[in-house]
């Protein structure tokens, strides 16, 4: 009898113990490779908050849309199903902030130091107040970096693009910014670009150095022009129920862990994007294009008429801040 009594009192005192160091999890879902600044960014952040939180805190890193597509990680952030995510700016569109897609005009922060301003200051703020009402809290801003334009023939002049269905994220300022140039612009989440190249269900495309190389776009591509029109970075958010809940100690170490994984992928970022184009240069698979100052002045004309047509969709006021801030930077 005594026996038993004790097996039952150890194995509820197993069972308590357990209880008490079982991890708190959050699944942390992307859509790139490992290997990429968001990518690396994201493993960082799983390094620093477990050591910070002494494993009360257990990070779980999905990438390459292991979990959920680009569409579906928002609604399944929304939903609770994953507590983490970095979507790139150009998606937040569809969730009603539309705000975000000022990010995507083209030519909009010539530098990243123009950039890094109007993120870390009070326009980088302003929109994560957006978000509170959908049930997300934005954390962090990170940097991939600007795009190359990539398709089967090459990309000079502006011309060039008619009639060219182009992949395009699911932002209206990217819908814009090809129709302009007279290209067919198609929403396809990332991970189905490859084989949309090489079936031909898509001409070209448009991304940072880091995802093409990554996603070997370039073997499908045989041209790559580096334009650098446009900006592609990230923001960092969860689930704000999630969040409001968490212990306010264990919030303040995985803050802390943000604010270092932050640091760490805005460092590293340029130097991934410089490696990858290097990398897709030396494979050789796809032709380069670099353009003149007067070609890439022609680009920048052609792209202009963006501005007016989309002002009404992010904001003309937020519009004229951003570039402020671009001017001010020295940019
Ligand atoms: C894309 O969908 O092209 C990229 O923004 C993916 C990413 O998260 O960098």
């Amino acid at each position: 009898m005594l026996k038993y009594a004790l097996a039952g009192l150890i194995a509820l005192g197993m069972a308590a113990t357990a209880n008490a160091q079982t991890p708190i999890v959050i699944k942390f879902s992307h859509v790139v490779a490992p290997d990429t600044p968001k990518g690396k960014g994201a493993d960082k952040f799983k390094e620093l908050a477990e050591k910070y939180t002494a494993g009360k805190v257990k990070i779980e890193v999905y990438p390459n849309s292991q979990l959920y597509k680009d569409k579906e990680e928002l609604e399944a952030l929304q939903l609770g199903s994953v507590q983490m995510l970095a979507p790139s700016l150009a998606k937040f569109g569809p969730l009603g902030a539309r705000e975000f897609e000022a990010f995507d005009l083209p030519f909009i922060l010539p530098t990243k130091a123009a950039l890094r301003k109007v993120t870390d200051g009070p326009i980088g703020k302003g929109l994560f107040k957006k978000l509170e009402s959908k049930g997300i809290i934005g954390l962090a801003y990170w940097d991939n970096g600007f795009k190359v334009m990539s398709a089967n023939k090459p990309l000079k002049n502006p011309a060039d693009f008619k009639g060219l269905k182009m992949r395009i994220q699911s932002s209206k300022v990217l819908e814009a910014q090809f129709r302009a140039l007279g290209a067919l612009p198609q929403v396809l989440a990332f991970s189905e670009v490859y084989q949309a190249m090489q079936t031909g269900v898509v001409d070209g495309s448009e991304n940072t150095p880091s995802n093409m190389y990554t996603q070997k776009h370039n073997e499908v591509q045989k041209f790559i022009t580096v334009s650098d029109h446009g900006y592609i970075g990230y923001a960092v958010i969860v689930n704000k129920k999630f969040w409001d809940g968490l212990p306010g100690d264990i919030r303040g170490q995985l803050e802390k862990a943000m604010d270092e994984a932050t640091a760490y992928s805005n460092g590293i970022s340029q130097k991934e994007n410089d490696d990858a184009l290097a990398a897709m240069k030396a494979a050789n698979t796809s032709t380069f294009i670099e353009l003149s100052p007067a070609e890439k002045a022609e680009w920048v004309k052609a792209l202009q008429p963006v501005y007016k047509e989309m002002e009404g969709r992010v904001g003309k006021d937020l519009l004229e801040q951003i570039l402020k801030e671009a001017k001010g930077s020295g940019a």
